[in-house]
């Protein structure tokens, strides 16, 4: 029995990861409408306006969706009071310590995740009571532990040290991805660039090509030596930062010229290394099915080899 599915009543183990001002009713409906888990973002801190998004979820699909709640971004707790109430029956939480969330979140009879960079910090996460772990390797795109190490060993090393179920986030976007995921331990993959390149993705069409065009190379780690260090597409500002070392501070000033009036360079573009291979905008719907059926080609393929002992 596969724990996140039980945990999430999703019909498949695969989430849309949550994305400020991205992951909202559009893109997460969509989602959730073809078996995936969506998740509405909070870290925009726009909480008005994702309270409404969490409403319009319930008009917009039967599935059961999630919400992401990221600590440090979270001005007061009238998110995590309406969330309380709301009926939303699993949340992530991400950037920073979850320890205080936790109660009133299971007292809430809501399931918790949440996103690790680092075995230290699946370890605290655990003993704090959490009910799972997203396993955050550097190749994804967003804010990253400037200490990279990528999804392959993180997830071996986290799954090393607990029992908890595992979904895997950062370089996945396809059903080989989710198998090699599954193969070292996960239960579940959650993708980030691949749904903001998606059809109902509500990001502008410059952003989605942008990352249909870059290679595997296309994207930078930028500012490691101070906070938030980020993976992000390869474009001249980019370029410069990263020569440079620090980002400056009002980067991100005019990140909405960037998400929804297409300039590549008014800000950075949050992405991660499967730019490299992702080469089509493709429905939510495709999305999901072709990762789920490739998923099932080469676990077969896996099953067949273990059958037969051999290595095909
Ligand atoms: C545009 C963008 C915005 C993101 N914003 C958030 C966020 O608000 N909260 C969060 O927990 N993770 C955020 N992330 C990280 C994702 O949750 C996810 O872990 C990551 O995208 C997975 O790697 P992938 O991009 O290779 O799929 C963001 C990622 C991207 C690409």
């Amino acid at each position: 029995m596969n724990r996140f599915l039980a945990h999430t009543g999703a019909r498949y183990p695969i989430v849309q990861a949550p994305m400020g001002w991205i992951a909202r009713s559009q893109l997460a409906s969509a989602v959730c409408n073809a078996g995936g888990l969506g998740i509405i973002e909070t870290s925009s801190a726009e909480t008005e306006n994702c309270m409404a998004e969490i409403v319009k979820m319930k008009h917009l699909t039967d599935a059961p969706f999630g919400v992401n709640l990221p600590i440090r971004f979270l001005k007061d707790d009238a998110i995590l009071s309406f969330i309380c109430q709301s009926g939303v029956k699993f949340v992530t939480t991400s950037a920073g310590s979850p320890a205080k969330f936790i109660a009133p979140l299971k007292a809430a009879g809501i399931i918790v995740y949440h996103a690790v960079p680092t075995v230290d910090t699946a370890v605290k996460c655990v003993a704090a009571g959490i009910d799972g772990l997203v396993v955050e390797g550097s190749e994804g795109g967003g804010f990253k532990n400037p200490e990279e190490v990528s999804t392959l060993v993180l997830l071996q090393a986290i799954r090393r040290v607990t029992d908890v179920p595992l979904v895997a986030a950062g370089g996945i976007c396809d059903g080989k991805g989710m198998a090699a995921a599954f193969a070292l331990g996960a239960e579940g993959v959650q993708m980030g660039t691949r749904f903001v390149s998606s059809a109902e993705s509500p990001v502008h069409h410059n952003y989605k090509q942008s990352i249909l065009d870059a290679k595997e190379t296309g994207t930078l780690v930028l500012n490691k030596k101070a906070s938030p260090c980020i993976r992000a597409l390869k474009t001249n500002r980019t370029a410069a930062i990263y020569e440079a070392g620090l980002m400056p501070a009002d980067t991100f000033s005019r990140l909405q010229e960037l998400y929804f009036g297409g300039d590549m360079e008014a800000a950075v573009g949050l992405a991660g290394q499967t730019s490299g291979l992702i080469d089509a905008i493709k429905t939510a719907k495709q999305i999901i099915d072709e990762t789920v059926a490739e998923f099932h080609v080469i676990s077969a393929r896996m099953g067949a080899m273990a059958a037969a002992s051999n290595f095909g």
